[in-house]
């Protein structure tokens, strides 16, 4: 399975996506900013790389699109990839764009989820892997992680405690995917040919 994958920043969701290479292949790694040091990581092996400027995005999507048609990708990563990619561009790879987001969806869409869920008193927090439609963090969830939070817990120990999590669910959920584990048929979820109406959740992980 040959896999594009979006950044925006310090890309370690990239990292663990390039360190599990075995049943996927990343072929290309596209990011809206040049500081992006996820672009080096890409680099260090050989991933060639795009930097596409998302000022204006229908040109940036265009841009993407022309990239893409070329590579022809199986799948496409959004690793820590912060626009909002428009319902023309996702309804071209329906169910073939998943992201991941900090939180158990579908509480705390969009930004800050770590905070909003200390503001709410939350016990729960976890990260979701999910595919990508038209509405913002609301496509399919595929897999969810939890960790417990202590009331010692602030934004940056949970978004720390998170992120190795973040990693093994990402890497574990495409994976799967590449092995034809996890797929969309006829408007459903199915792992291991059944269908699934939760998000798939690991003990390990
Ligand atoms: C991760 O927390 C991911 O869940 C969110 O953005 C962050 C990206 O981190 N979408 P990194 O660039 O992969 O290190």
């Amino acid at each position: 399975m040959r896999i594009v994958v979006f950044i925006s920043g310090r890309g370690s969701n990239l990292r663990a996506l390039l360190e599990h290479q075995e049943n996927y292949t990343i072929c290309h790694v596209i990011s809206n900013r040049h500081q992006a040091a996820g672009l080096s990581i890409a680099q260090e092996y050989r991933v060639p790389t795009t930097v596409i400027s998302w000022h204006d995005g229908a040109k940036a999507e265009a841009q993407a699109l022309t990239l893409l048609n070329d590579i022809k990708p199986d799948l496409i990563v959004l690793a820590g990839f912060m626009r909002v990619l428009s319902a023309d561009f996702v309804t071209k790879f329906s169910h073939k764009i998943i992201n991941i987001h900090p939180s158990l969806l579908p509480l705390y869409p969009g930004l800050n989820t770590h905070q909003r869920a200390l503001n709410d008193q939350q016990i729960k927090h976890g990260a979701t892997v999910h595919f990508v439609d038209q509405n913002l963090d609301q496509g399919h969830r595929i897999s969810q992680c939890h960790i417990r939070i202590g009331p010692e817990d602030t934004a940056e120990t949970l978004a720390a405690r998170l992120l190795s999590k973040e990693h093994k669910l990402l890497t574990t959920t495409v994976d799967k995917i590449a092995t034809g584990q996890i797929y969309w048929q006829d408007k459903h979820l199915y792992y291991n040919n059944q269908v699934i109406t939760q998000p798939l959740v690991w003990p390990e992980i």
